[in-house]
C-alpha cells in the first residue's frame, strides 16, 4: 500500500442509476469508491421526471421500441446496440422492482381490483412504455439505489469530491497501450487533492447542460467526465448531437424546471402565446413529434413572433387527473403562480442531454484500458442523431450491469505502479475570483447564441475562435492557482464546448439534433457515419 493513496478494487464517479447499478454488482467481488461532487442523491437521474422506456405490456413488442428508436435517431444509431438495450431492458427493470423501486400503477378496467404498471406515453413513442414513479420517477429510482448501495458494507460513497483528471499509464510516462490506473480528487470541503487508485474506474458522471445559459439540468452537469476522459486520450464521438427539450418552464424566478414531455403525452398541447396550435404545421404527430422537430418548431414561432415563450396547455384534461399523475410539476408551477388545471404553462427550449459522449461499445468499454463509461456521459450508439424520450435511464441501468459483468468476467490486471501523490507546485490562492464567475457566463452565453437549436458555419466559427482564447486563459489560470471546484468546472465546460464547436463543424450536413442552415439537409455519406475526436 502506497502513503497516502486511497486504493479501491473499483473507482465509480457519479452516484447515479448508471454509478450505483454498477458498484452495487461489483461490490460483491470487491471494495468500490463511489465519488460524488456534491450529496449522494444530486445527480441528473434524481431529476428526471418522465421514466424510463421499456417493453412491458403485451401490446408492445421490442421491434416496435427499437423501430421508434431508429427512427428519432435520424439514420445514426447503431443497430445492434439499439437491439441488445431494448431486448435487456425488461430484465433490468425487474431487477430494480426487486431492489424496491414502485413504479405507478392503475388499476386494469374491469379487472376488480387487478393492478397493472401505467404506461406513460412521450414524444416518437408508437406505444405506451414510460414506466414512471408519477413525475419524479428519477428521484425514487435513486432512493432505491441508495438503499440498497447503503447496505452493501464493500460500497464507501466519497461526497463533496469532485475528481480532476485520470491517472493513466501514458501520463506516467508508460509505455504499451494506455490504462487507466486511478485519479486525483478534490475534496470540496478541505482543499486537499486526494489520490485513489484502482484496477477498473467506471464514469458515469452525467452531461453537460451548464454548458448553455438555459438549461433543464442540476448545477451539476458541467460535462466534467467528458472532458477528464478527453484529456486522458479517449475518443469523444457526436458531441454536436446536444438535445433541446422543448418544454422547461419560463419564468423569471424558476431555475431550470422541467415540464416533463409525459404532460403532451397525456394530451398537453403546445399553442403560441395567442392560444394557437401550431404543431401540425411541423408534423403529423404534432405535439408528440420527435423532440428535436418540436424544438426547432417552438424556436421558429419565438422567433417569427418575437415572443419569449410557447404555451403548454392541459387544461382540458380533468383537474383531478392532473394533479394525481403530476403532482411535482403541479406543485411546482402553483408555487409561480401558475395553476396548470386552469391555465396554460409557459414553456421554452432549453439545452436537455447531450446524446454524443465517450465513445464506448455495449459494455461500457472505452478506447483505455481499465476506463468505462456509461449513461449520459457515454455515447454507444443507442441514440444516434436524436435520443428518443426516456431511452437514457434504459440506457444506463441496462450498460452498467453490462459493463459489471465485463469486468467481472474479465478483471483487469492488478495496477502494479507507483503512482505518484498531485503535486501543488508554486501555486498560490486564487486572487481574481471575477476570472472564473466571467468566463463561465461568456462560455455559456455564447454556446447558447451561437452553437443553439439552429446553427450555421459563421457562428460556429465565432464560437470556436472565442472558446480558444478563452481555454488560454483558463488554462494560465489553472497553472497559476491552487484548484477550485469552480476552475475546476470552468476548464472542463470549456472543453465541452470546444468538442461540441469542433463536432459541430466536421458535420456538413443537418441530421437529428445538429441543425445547420448551410446545410439544411441530411447527406447520404453523412448516414452512419461518427464524428470522433480524440485529443492529438
Ligand atoms: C421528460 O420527462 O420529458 C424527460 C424525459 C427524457 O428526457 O427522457
Amino acid at each position: 500500500m502506497q502513503n497516502n493513496i486511497k486504493q479501491f478494487d473499483y473507482i465509480v464517479l457519479g452516484s447515479g442509476i448508471g454509478g450505483l447499478t454498477f458498484a452495487l454488482n461489483v461490490a460483491p467481488s470487491g471494495r468500490v469508491a463511489i465519488i460524488t461532487k456534491k450529496d449522494r442523491a444530486e445527480s441528473n437521474t434524481n431529476y428526471a421526471q418522465g421514466g424510463i422506456a421499456a417493453v412491458t405490456s403485451k401490446e408492445d413488442s421490442v421491434e416496435m421500441h427499437v423501430r421508434d428508436t431508429l427512427t428519432a435517431g435520424a439514420g445514426l444509431c447503431k443497430e445492434s446496440v439499439v437491439r441488445t438495450i431494448v431486448q435487456e431492458g425488461p430484465a433490468r427493470i425487474a431487477e430494480l422492482i426487486d431492489l424496491g423501486m414502485k413504479f405507478s400503477e392503475r388499476e386494469v378496467s374491469g379487472a376488480n381490483g387487478i393492478r397493472e404498471l401505467d404506461l406513460g406515453k412521450e414524444g416518437g413513442h408508437s406505444k405506451r412504455r414510460i414506466l414512471h414513479a408519477k413525475d419524479v420517477t428519477g428521484r425514487e429510482i435513486e432512493k432505491a439505489l441508495l438503499a440498497a448501495a447503503a447496505a452493501q458494507p464493500n460500497i464507501e460513497i466519497f461526497e463533496n469530491h469532485l475528481a480532476i483528471d485520470f491517472i493513466t499509464t501514458q501520463k506516467l510516462g508508460q509505455a504499451g497501450p494506455n490504462r487507466c490506473v486511478g485519479a486525483y480528487v478534490l475534496h470540496k470541503k478541505t482543499g486537499a487533492v486526494e489520490t485513489f487508485s484502482a484496477n477498473a474506474v467506471l464514469l458515469a458522471t452525467g452531461g453537460c447542460g451548464k454548458v448553455y445559459l438555459y438549461t433543464t439540468n442540476p448545477d451539476i452537469a458541467t460535462g466534467d467526465g467528458v472532458a477528464m476522459a478527453y484529456r486522458a486520450g479517449a475518443a469523444v464521438a457526436n458531441m454536436e448531437f446536444i438535445q433541446f427539450h422543448p418544454t422547461c418552464l419560463y419564468h423569471p424566478k424558476a431555475k431550470s424546471f422541467l415540464i416533463s414531455e409525459a404532460v403532451r403525452g397525456e394530451g398537453g398541447v403546445l399553442k403560441t402565446v395567442e392560444g394557437v396550435e401550431f404543431m401540425d404545421k411541423y408534423h403529423p404527430l404534432k405535439s408528440l413529434a420527435p423532440r428535436d422537430i418540436v424544438a426547432r418548431a417552438i424556436d421558429s414561432e419565438m422567433k417569427r413572433s418575437g415572443a419569449a415563450c410557447v404555451l403548454l396547455d392541459i387544461t382540458h384534461k380533468p383537474a383531478q387527473f392532473v394533479i394525481d399523475r403530476f403532482p411535482n410539476i403541479y406543485q411546482t408551477c402553483l408555487r409561480f403562480g401558475i395553476d396548470i388545471t386552469k391555465e396554460p404553462i409557459p414553456v421554452v427550449p432549453a439545452a436537455h442531454y447531450q446524446c454524443g459522449g465517450v465513445l464506448t461499445n455495449v459494455d461500457g468499454e472505452t478506447d483505455i484500458a481499465g476506463l468505462y463509461a456509461v449513461g449520459e456521459v457515454a455515447c454507444t450508439g443507442l441514440h444516434g442523431a436524436n435520443r428518443l424520450a426516456s431511452n437514457s435511464l434504459l440506457e444506463a441501468l441496462v450498460c452498467a450491469h453490462r459493463a459489471a459483468q465485463k469486468v467481472l468476467g474479465q478483471p483487469p490486471e492488478p495496477v502494479q505502479l507507483t503512482i505518484p501523490v498531485w503535486q501543488s507546485g508554486n501555486a498560490a490562492n486564487p486572487d481574481e475570483q471575477v476570472v472564473i464567475s466571467h468566463n463561465w457566463d461568456e462560455i455559456r452565453r455564447l454556446m447558447w447564441d451561437y452553437v443553439g437549436i439552429v446553427r450555421t458555419n459563421k457562428r460556429l466559427q465565432r464560437a470556436r475562435a472565442r472558446i480558444a482564447n478563452l481555454q488560454e486563459e483558463i488554462q494560465e489560470y489553472y497553472w497559476d492557482f491552487i484548484v477550485t471546484s469552480d476552475l475546476l468546472e470552468l476548464r472542463n465546460i470549456a472543453v465541452v464546448a470546444e468538442l461540441i464547436v469542433a463536432s459541430a463543424l466536421q458535420r456538413p450536413e443537418s441530421r437529428g439534433l445538429n441543425f445547420n442552415l448551410d446545410y439544411p439537409n441530411p447527406d447520404p455519406a453523412w448516414a452512419q457515419r461518427d464524428t470522433v475526436l480524440r485529443k492529438s
